[in-house]
């Protein structure tokens, strides 16, 4: 059994190695929030994440988690050290990796003994030949660099990486067959498939998977409008589009209000960014970027379209996190709405999230928060789903009307019964569907 230190215990740090532990190996936590990690040593959890807690007990009731602030003690005590530390991208599109060459440096200056290092930040090709070099500065001895993407998705992070599509690994060429093996053996029961190629091959991936899947949204968004004035309910055009296994029953047709989260607001650009170093000017991943933040607008539109002749409108949105089962506010499309219809000059918002009431919180709007979709919608004039949480799917409309002052609804999610809610007499906009 592996020894396996996680430098950066954020979402994809915890889920792996949490995960790791499954199989029985030993993982040492590192983080600089000591707080956060002393409450994982009593299995309180920083993210929501489903069945997380259970692995996450079950790890540290075998003894296999560890945790520490201390580098040198993680350096000293592991065999293998996984990156997970963030790479937010900067103004100008191009992936920060101050995180990143900060947490090598640190990891290198305390190696003492071979150790194979693994990037699963989300980072531009040549990172791996980065931490090499960094490493290389501070270290005399044998040591091995593999790229190892991470494809998890929020909300289910644990099934997508326990039943990963597939594991990717990417290998330095002078990388001896040892160290392939153990590398190979610690993903391999984690996907259906593994994938062992290079590490560029590895690095540039993640980024041209993430761009393609947020290619697809904003394709499917880009013919909402015009299926509004066509008349045509989007839905059925996405489900015919998945009939065609070229297409698949599972590819990224949902229309909405854009992608949010962490990674393909990031990734998008940093193609654009990638690209544009080697000459090639990304026209077609520019124009999916603006269509999904013009889709957030948008929706507010859609809202002030309903609320602009009434006196003083009340507004509820259902949902703050960029999709359901997860706290994540991260490039949240309600916060982009909420901006915009404060732009408008409208100041009565109240809004409700299952999980994400806390997290939004951070961004300091002056909007009201509420403890149910019940309190949020009592008096509205406008409800606003944001969010495909199920608590919203199932809304008892009957319910809703009888508390709301004035019957619309804006369902960027296509969640709700438009029939029935326009039967109730609700005046209902969808996402390319009237
Ligand atoms: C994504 C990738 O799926 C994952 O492989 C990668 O490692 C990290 O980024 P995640 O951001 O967790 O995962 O969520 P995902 O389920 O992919 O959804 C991203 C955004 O797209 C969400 O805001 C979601 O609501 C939106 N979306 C997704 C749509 O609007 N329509 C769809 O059809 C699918």
């Amino acid at each position: 059994m592996e020894k396996i230190g996680i430098i950066g215990t954020g979402y994809v740090g915890l889920v792996t190695g949490v995960c790791l532990t499954q199989e029985g190996h030993g993982v040492i936590f590192n983080d600089h929030k000591k707080e956060m990690l002393a409450n994982l040593k009593k299995g309180i959890l920083p993210i929501h994440e489903k069945d997380l807690p259970e692995l996450m007990k079950a790890g540290l009731k075998k003894g296999l988690i560890d945790v520490s602030t201390d580098k040198k003690y993680v350096a000293d005590q592991s065999d293998i050290l996984m990156f997970c530390v963030q790479t937010p991208s900067k103004e100008d599109g191009n992936a920060d990796l101050s995180y990143l060459r900060q947490a090598v440096k640190e990891v290198a200056q305390s190696m003492k003994s071979p150790k194979i290092l693994i990037n699963k930040s989300t980072a531009p090709v040549g990172t791996a030949r980065l931490i090499r070099e960094i490493v290389r500065h501070f270290y005399n001895g044998q040591f091995d660099v593999v790229s190892v993407p991470e494809f998890l998705q929020e909300g289910k992070a644990v099934e997508t990486f326990i039943h990963a599509d597939r594991q990717v690994v990417g290998f330095e060429d002078d990388v001896s067959d040892e160290v392939k093996n153990r590398i190979v053996n610690l993903f391999k029961p984690f996907g259906k498939e593994i994938v062992v190629t290079n590490t560029k091959t590895a690095e540039f991936s993640k980024y041209v998977c993430n761009a393609f899947l947020a290619l697809e949204i904003s394709y499917i968004n880009s013919m909402t409008g015009v299926s509004e004035k066509l008349g045509i309910d989007i839905q059925d055009i996405s489900r015919i589009m998945r009939l065609d296994k070229r297409i698949g029953p599972k590819a990224f047709l949902e229309p909405g209000p854009g992608y949010g989260g962490m990674c393909f607001p990031k990734d998008v650009v940093s193609v654009v960014g990638i690209a544009d170093r080697f000459g090639y000017t990304h026209k077609l991943l520019q124009v999916v970027n603006e269509i999904n933040w013009r889709q957030r607008l948008n929706v507010a539109e859609k809202i002030h379209h309903f609320v602009q002749k009434i006196d003083k409108p009340k507004i509820s949105i259902l949902g703050l996190s960029f999709k359901k089962n997860t706290s994540d506010v991260r490039n949240s499309q309600s916060k982009t709405v909420i901006e915009e219809l404060l732009k408008l000059g409208y100041k009565n918002i109240a809004v409700y999230d299952p999980l994400a009431n806390d997290n939004f919180k951070q961004f300091n709007l002056p909007i009201e928060y509420k403890n149910s979709w019940s309190e949020a919608v009592d008096g509205s004039d406008c409800l606003v789903i944001m969010t495909e949480w199920d608590e919203f799917k199932q809304l008892d409309l009957d319910l809703v009307k009888k508390k709301m002052r004035t019957l619309n609804i804006v369902d960027s999610r296509n969640l709700l019964d438009k029939e029935l809610a326009k039967k109730l007499g609700f005046n209902y906009m969808g996402m390319g569907r009237k």
